[in-house]
């Protein structure tokens, strides 16, 4: 969480250039906003970047400045605790990306030299650290001294250079003509350059203009690789629609058939290697957060269909429910590839032996540089917090894989299935007018449908704003089933032959719940219907249908759908 972007340049830049840059990492994190330049001018306000543009001047110019969009941590969201932060002389200006964990310690060190530290947050602390120090030796002692997660960009006033420090939290350096940009991930840069440098654990650099140098934590020098990378900025545009949620909705027959296609060709390798090392592993464990957690979810209940035993642990509580050793394989699915609890999950799983896969949409990202094979969603970028089309190409090339192991889909059919679903849009736009007052909707489902059930119930809470349960069928009358009375709307997932929900659907309409059915069989009362198909194609398209209802519910109501309140894209905080 929180977007860092630094530019040092040969020619005076504007800052309009950077607070572009940074617009580009607003997924991020987007309650307040600030840079810094080496002229010692320093801009910082809460709200998002769009709003904070129309008051400082983009005009002013400078050749070295750094950037924030912050997602609050350590203090409030006040104008105080907006980065960057400055020392007490305003000499040196910072942005930080992470968690100071010994920051309790730093601070009464700070104070007791006599620092005046003015905001609530663990990130001023660095810039107090660094004040009237030689700053490439001070970088070796901060490394020494500070526990914790940070990517951290440093300048000084009439200084010419970047200092940029990382630690488990992603940076990336991408090299232009004359001028060298630095930023949390290559978004912040891909518009201008497609070479880059990324930081690993424990190193910091020293960044002019046509310059890098590179050092790990002690101060020797390092050599680093620069890659080049490939990613397209050309559907970032919102284009015709109100909200990027429902653009990259109504995107996913397209991107679906974009990774189909790669994993016919392109990629088609690396997925006969997956399988082969899922068929040579003892114990497979899936882990994930959210989103990309119900698609593991599915991903362990397509390898049963094939025959492969799997579980899926959500990645915050994985160390204290794996078993790990060198006959397991890891598979992490992660959109962003930087969530923290999934790279924290895969270095203990590693330092146990295991093997790591991963699942991931951002390419070159932490997740995806940390495993022994990784494929590409190819989803391209999802600029709404909400995981659309991310999750639909998870489970695509989840379903993909485990065609290869016997359990098999038509493709081709469930493109055109996908394309046919907008269909009903109309449809649920009224089912929308009716729902958006509810306080509750429970979404039941068994087997493939009881990820979709929470996956539809998380995106009614982070959209809609309505507190919603996606639960199994079967556990409903072990106690949620308390909870039903009159007019509770309980959405129903009903794929072909699945008696055993139909009981579960009957169970709450008797007692009074308004019932909405989504199914592939022929049925009295059915409100959407999904063509037939495999488990797969089912789990799919049913949560199409719950992505546009959370969109239509939230639209109703003139919530802030892309950017909704108290989230980020992209969590790298633990
Ligand atoms: O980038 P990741 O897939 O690792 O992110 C995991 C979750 O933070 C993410 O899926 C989150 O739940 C989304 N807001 C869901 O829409």
């Amino acid at each position: 969480m929180c977007g860092i972007v630094g530019i040092v340049s040969e020619k005076p830049f504007e800052v309009g250039e950077l607070i572009k840059a940074l617009k580009r990492l607003e997924y991020r994190g987007y309650d307040s906003v600030g840079f810094a330049t080496d002229k010692g001018v320093v801009e910082k306000d809460v709200g998002e970047i769009k709003d904070f543009m129309t008051r400082v001047d983009l005009k002013q110019t400078a050749k070295v400045a750094i950037s924030h969009t912050r997602w609050a941590t350590h203090g409030g969201v006040t104008k105080t605790n907006a980065h960057p932060h400055t020392d007490c002389s305003g000499d040196i200006m910072i942005v930080h990306n992470g968690i100071i964990e010994n920051f309790i310690e730093l601070k009464n060190e700070l104070k007791k030299e006599g620092h005046k530290i003015i905001s609530d947050t663990d990130s001023e602390l660095i810039a107090h650290f660094f004040e009237g120090k030689d700053i490439k030796k001070a970088c070796v002692d901060f490394f020494k001294k500070v526990r914790g997660t940070f990517a951290v960009l440093i300048i000084k006033k009439g200084g010419e250079e970047i200092y940029a420090l990382k630690k488990d939290s992603p940076l990336a350096l991408g090299i232009a003509d004359g001028m060298n940009i630095i930023g949390s991930d290559i978004y912040a840069f891909s518009d201008k350059t497609n070479k880059a440098i990324f930081f690993d654990d424990n190193e910091f650099a020293i960044i002019g203009p046509r310059s890098y140098e590179f050092f790990d934590k002690e101060g020797n020098p390092i050599e680093k690789h620069v890659q080049e990378f490939e990613w397209s900025s050309r559907e970032e545009e919102k284009k015709k629609y109100k909200h990027f949620m429902i653009k990259e909705i109504k995107e996913q027959p397209i991107v679906a058939e974009r990774l189909i296609r790669s994993l016919e060709t392109e990629q088609k390798e690396k997925i006969l290697e997956l399988k082969n090392m899922i068929e040579n592993a003892k114990r497979i464990i899936f882990v994930a957060a959210g989103t990309s957690y119900h698609a593991s979810l599915l991903g362990t209940y397509f390898l049963h269909e094939s025959g492969v035993e799997a579980h899926a642990l959500i990645a915050s509580e994985f160390n204290s429910f794996a078993t790990v050793d060198d006959e397991t394989l890891i598979i992490a699915i992660s959109q962003s590839g930087e969530t923290m609890d999934v790279i924290k999950s895969i270095k203990f799983a590693r330092e146990s032996g295991a093997k790591i896969a991963s699942i991931v949409n951002v390419p070159y990202s932490s997740i995806q540089r940390l495993s022994d094979i990784s494929l590409n969603i190819l989803a391209g970028q999802e600029i709404c917090v909400a995981s659309t089309k991310t999750f639909t190409n998870q489970v695509i090339l989840l379903l993909y894989l485990c065609s290869l192991l016997g359990y098999k889909t038509n493709f081709r059919e469930l493109v055109r299935n996908m394309q046919n679903i907008f269909e009903q849009e109309e449809k649920i736009k009224e089912l929308a007018k009716e729902l958006k007052d509810k306080k509750d909707i429970y979404v039941i489902g068994r087997a493939m449908a009881y990820p979709v059930a929470r996956e539809i119930a998380l995106k009614l809470k982070e959209i809609s704003y309505i507190h919603a349960e996606g639960m199994m069928g079967g556990e409903l009358k072990h106690g949620t089933i308390a909870l039903i009375e009159d007019g509770v709307p309980v959405i129903s997932l009903i794929p072909e032959g699945d008696e055993d929900i139909i009981s579960n659907t009957k169970e709450v309409e008797a007692r009074g719940a308004r019932t909405i059915i989504i199914s592939s069989q022929p049925m009295k009362k059915t409100d959407f219907a999904i063509p037939s198909g495999n488990g797969g194609t089912f789990a799919i398209l049913s949560n199409m249908i719950g992505q546009m209802l959370t969109y239509y519910i939230a639209l109703e109501k003139g919530l802030p759908i892309d950017k909704p309140r108290n989230l980020a894209k992209s969590v790298t905080v633990k």
